[in-house]
């Protein structure tokens, strides 16, 4: 059975399909003939990923789902969370986004914070999601320069390295985007 992961992501792909091992076959969005940009426009990282199943859904009737992540920091009351990829501007810079996260903590002492991936599963027309947190803190400079995104200012609880510092293997094994889709490779197993 063919399901569509509404990404365009070639190493998302591939990581999928290497764990579902031919249960499932996972495919793209242009494997399906779609070439838009998703709007990404709900208020909430549980409602972009829903969003952009069902637009898939709704638009193609295949089964697929989509995920969304977002960086919360508790003393921001969950900001930069779902702007997380536009926070310092729609230009996407990760740079300016860390750099306005780090002055807006600047003298703050509660340095709590998580990544959150919500995915948006559509499977014989319903909704399903599956959720996977990793809690941290962030430091008050960068460090390491693996990864992408936040990484370099954020710190797993438990460990000593950043997740730009930590082996992709690493990071990979205990992510928020990890635990989430192993939630859902569970429902696909057991489906
Ligand atoms: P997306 O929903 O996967 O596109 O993620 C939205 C934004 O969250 C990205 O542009 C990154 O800024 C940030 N982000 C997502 N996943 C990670 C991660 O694993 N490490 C650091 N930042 C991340």
């Amino acid at each position: 059975m063919k399901i569509v992961f509404a990404t365009n992501n070639k190493d998302k792909l591939r990581e999928i399909n290497q764990i579902l091992s031919g249960k499932f076959e996972i495919i793209g969005l242009n494997d399906i003939g779609c070439y838009e940009d998703i709007p990404e426009e709900e208020p909430t990282i549980e409602g972009n990923a829903y969003a952009k199943s069902l637009y898939v859904y709704e638009r193609y009737g295949v089964n697929c789902f989509a995920d969304d992540t977002g960086l919360e920091v508790e003393a921001l009351d969950g900001r930069p969370g779902v702007v997380s990829a536009r926070y310092a501007g729609e230009g996407k810079d990760m740079k300016a986004n860390i750099k306005k996260v780090l002055s807006e903590m600047e003298g703050v002492k509660n340095r709590n914070a998580q990544f959150k991936t919500v995915i948006s599963l559509i499977f014989n027309g319903k909704e399903h999601q599956f959720e996977g947190i990793i809690k941290g803190e962030l430091l008050d400079e960068e460090q390491g320069s693996g990864g992408f995104g936040y990484d370099p200012i954020f710190r797993p609880l438990g460990y000593q390295q950043t997740f730009a510092q930590m082996s992709a293997e690493l990071k990979n094994q205990i992510s928020h985007r990890a635990l989430a889709m192993n939630k859902l490779i569970h429902f696909f197993v057991s489906a």
